[in-house]
């Protein structure tokens, strides 16, 4: 066999464990290469929309009829002119000492989501709908929600990514306006009309503190097609 030809069989072979092991959810391993990033990002005009943005958030305070004991205001992370955004639920313990979201068990799930779609965490935007963490991490309610969705969806305008993943029902309730389940809604994108005639594809899909409690091969293929389509739509 010549080198070119061993070289070949290589990439195939080790192309079709990956997408075999992905299947049967051994683990999320990447089979994709990278994202080109936005032409045109105007990345320091953005960061200085989304710092105006956070000040006006602290002064207005939305969150305060419902939570008052935390310790940081958790904005957000990643590249401020993304082509794709997270959407996540809500702060957690570690969130809140660090003031950065996803950075404990489900931070983790999610980075290696991120590192099997090809990309890496400072690539993407990371937000949630709630900015402060819920007393003993409870569920946001309706009202929680409703209060802080208008600077999520500034975030939104401010960034301008090309899709957004809705990791969990309360973002996908804040994003879509459902109550329908998860299983209804993902594997499929929805719009979210963020300016007259302007619209985001949203794709719901389980939140990685689901699925570390519920680890099961069926449920890591569900998350893992989601994310395929995502990438579909992204062109990569
Ligand atoms: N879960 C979320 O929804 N967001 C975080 O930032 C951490 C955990």
């Amino acid at each position: 066999m010549s080198q070119q030809v061993d070289e070949q069989h290589a990439r195939r072979v080790v192309a079709q464990h990956a997408k075999t092991s992905s299947l049967f959810g051994v683990d999320f391993i990447p089979v994709r290469g990278s994202l080109e990033p936005k032409p045109n990002a105007d990345t320091r005009g953005a960061v200085k929309a989304l710092k105006a943005l956070r000040a006006r958030y602290e002064q207005e305070r939305p969150h305060e009829p419902f939570i008052s004991s935390y310790k940081n205001i958790v904005w957000d992370d990643g590249d401020p002119c993304a082509r794709l955004m997270f959407v996540g639920e809500a702060p957690g313990a570690d969130e809140d000492e660090q003031g950065k979201p996803f950075v404990g068990r489900a931070g983790q799930l999610l980075n290696k989501m991120i590192s099997a779609m090809g990309l890496s965490r400072e690539s993407v935007y990371i937000a949630n709908v709630l900015k402060v963490r819920p007393p003993g991490n409870a569920t946001p309610t309706a009202e929680e929600i409703e209060a802080s969705k208008p600077f999520l969806i500034e975030q939104i305008k401010i960034v301008r990514p090309e899709v957004i993943v809705g990791l969990g029902l309360p973002a996908a309730k804040c994003l879509l306006q459902t109550n329908e389940a998860m299983g209804k809604i993902r594997n499929r994108f929805h719009e979210i009309e963020i300016e007259p005639g302007e619209t985001v594809p949203v794709m719901p899909t389980y939140h990685p503190a689901y699925l570390l409690r519920s680890y099961t091969p069926e449920n890591r293929k569900k998350v893992w097609d989601d994310l395929q389509m995502v990438l579909e739509k992204l062109g990569t």
